[in-house]
């Protein structure tokens, strides 16, 4: 979703604002924009719809060297991808520039209130806030009293991260933000605004962080914070400890298939940093508040909520806890009857779901104790929890998530087993389970050829399975709507003949999973019962339950193990979107419409 860049320093800001745009794009964008205020004392906006390349040429034809700009990608909430809604936006006077990510709720009412004549450009909630910025000036207050007043109108509903610039003093950057992203880079050289550290790594791994509801003020060499009060302050900076290599794609043609490459790396790296002594080692506050509870709710948002329907079982069968799993959109308003010792366990790859805040949000100000498990050091759902587990599975670029989901059930059970306690071979069968995803990645040359065969051409697609592997369907589903537009649905095997089954043609997909052995012949039954109506079945078994028909045939998951089927299945399902993506041609990277970080609700 929207990223910002910006840039005050002794160097030309284009080339590191566009390169830091670049970096932004996997966040989901449709339009892009920079503005620069030159060394000759021009005010130069340029903006473009479409892809950051497009907005790179088109930058071309202007003189733009300067030391200071912002720039942003735009994913549209109001007003439709265009050149106009494209930021930065200008106050009518000329006077201020501003980026803006998140949603003004409350925008149309404080249009009418304060900005009746004033000529819009627009159909943005943005462009308000600046036009209020520049009306405030006019009427006589300095620019961080007018930011300010601006910030103090907007709603609590609102959200935004803001990075402004005043073109009567254009080295300075003015940055606030309020539940979406912003961090302020340190160097040598310059400082920079980002809603993302990996978008200026390549100048400096040093960071001040920015809380919600100060405004921050950056020269080439300060940083002043501002609370609501005007009081100033400064902060000690952390250093990131982020190999900017990390989220370089090297030779493969898109960062998915990277990402994809990566999962039994991360599951090692999982294993290195939570386990001591051949046992699962997590900080004891966490156990000890997770034991205290007679109830465990998971709250996350699309691939992250999938891994948690997986933790669930973990959670209830090892440590034995009562565990659901909610959809934190749906949460936010609909909640059930809450125990009497509740432990809430938010589950994201950015941290920064706006949907997943606003629940913890009130969660906290309820008093329940929480629990973040994030991929993102740092971000919002980690720094607000009480307690947080870092996923380390490194940068995840591609929009569709993999490595994430992996490693958020992988660090679900390492979770699961520390509250239960025993599980002294889980660390050795982890290690195995490493190995096994790493031979299901090296047969990928079969999975692209049936995803070549039965899935490039077909226009809808189903997945079944029973029990987890039903939980894993989903997440498939997902992985083949998001980046390959097929019409996919993921569901219980069982309920196929409660109505989809009316969906079945000659040469319809029908994929089936089966790591279940109580239920492994029952889906087989049903995946029958489509093949009778036409279906092209493939079937996805794990070695101890597979025939020789099968087309995808995983390591061995016997007994108890086989509650880590989920995990093996990931690659295929992953694969077979992948590939089904790739085969179409399309940007597997960047679907269109999605957005990596969903920072609006
Ligand atoms: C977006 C992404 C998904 C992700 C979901 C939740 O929709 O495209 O890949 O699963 O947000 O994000 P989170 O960062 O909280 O896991």
């Amino acid at each position: 979703m929207c990223g910002i860049v910006g840039y005050t320093g002794i160097n030309n800001a284009l080339p590191f604002l566009l390169d830091g745009l670049e970096k932004l794009e996997y966040r989901g964008y449709d339009s892009a924009g920079v503005y620069i205020h030159t060394d000759d004392d021009r005010d130069v906006l340029v903006k473009e719809k479409g892809r950051v390349k497009d907005l790179e040429k088109k930058v071309e034809e202007f003189d733009m060297r300067g030391k200071s700009g912002i720039a942003h990608t735009r994913w549209a909430t109001h007003g439709q991808p265009s050149i106009e809604n494209a930021h930065p936006h200008v106050s009518a006077d000329g006077r201020y520039y501003l980026v803006h990510n998140g949603v003004i709720e409350n925008y149309k009412q404080l249009k009418a209130d304060y900005l009746d004549g004033v000529e819009f450009k627009s159909q943005t909630d943005t462009e308000v806030a600046v036009q209020l910025v520049g009306k405030f000036a006019s009427q006589g207050l300095d620019t961080l009293t007018a930011f300010r007043k601006m910030i103090n109108l907007l709603d609590d509903n609102s959200s935004y991260a803001f990075l402004l610039m005043d073109t009567k003093s254009p080295d300075l950057l003015y940055a606030a933000k309020s539940k979406s992203p912003l961090l302020i880079g340190i160097s040598e050289t310059g400082n920079v605004v980002s809603s993302d550290a990996l978008a200026v790594l390549d100048l400096t791994k040093d960071f001040i962080e920015l809380h919600d509801s100060e405004i921050a003020v950056i020269s080439k060499n300060d940083v002043q914070l501002y609370n609501s009060k005007g009081n100033s302050y400064t902060r000690n900076s952390f250093h990131l400890d982020i190999d900017p290599t990390a989220a370089d794609k090297g030779t493969y043609p898109f960062f998915m298939l990277k990402e994809i490459d990566e999962q039994a790396i991360v599951a090692r790296t999982l294993i290195k940093n939570y386990f001591i002594n051949g046992f699962p080692h997590i900080d004891e506050k966490i156990i000890h508040a997770i034991k205290d509870s007679d109830h465990i709710y998971i709250i996350a948002a699309g691939t992250s909520y999938n891994a948690g329907l997986i933790g669930r079982r973990f959670f209830e069968k090892w440590a034995g806890i009562p565990t659901e799993t909610y959809v934190s959109s749906e949460f936010a308003y609909d909640q059930p009857i809450i125990s009497k010792k509740p432990f809430f366990i938010f589950i994201s790859q950015s941290g920064e779901t706006a949907d997943s805040i606003q629940v913890l949000d009130f969660i906290k100000a309820a008093g329940y104790p929480t629990l973040t498990i994030a991929n993102v050091l740092n971000s919002t759902l980690t720094r607000e929890a009480d307690f947080s587990l870092p996923l380390l599975a490194g940068p995840e670029i591609a929009v569709a998530s993999t490595k994430a989901y992996t490693s958020q059930i992988i660090a679900q059970i390492i979770l699961a087993a520390a509250i239960a306690g025993g599980h002294e071979d889980l660390q050795k069968e982890l290690s195995k389970l490493a190995v096994d995803i790493q031979s299901v990645i090296d047969g990928k040359e079969k999975i692209k050829q049936l995803a070549d065969k039965y899935l490039v051409n077909a226009d809808r697609a189903f997945y079944i399975g029973r029990g987890a592997d039903a939980d894993v369907t989903l997440e498939a589903a997902l992985k083949l709507k998001e980046i390959s537009y097929t019409l996919a649905e993921g569901f219980a095997a069982g309920e196929l003949k409660h109505g989809t089954i009316s969906l079945i043609e000659q040469g319809t997909p029908v994929i089936g999973l089966i790591s279940q052995s109580k239920t492994a012949g029952l889906t087989r039954s049903n995946l029958e019962e489509t093949m009778a109506r036409g279906a092209k079945v493939i079937t996805i078994a794990t070695k101890n339950l597979a025939t020789s028909e099968d087309d995808i045939v995983l390591p061995e998951l016997a007994g108890e193990n086989e509650m880590f089927g989920p995990i093996l299945e990931a690659i295929p399902i992953q694969l077979l979107a992948y590939y089904t993506s790739f085969g179409r041609e399309l940007d597997v990277d960047h679907p269109r419409n999605l957005a990596k970080s969903v920072t609006v609700q």
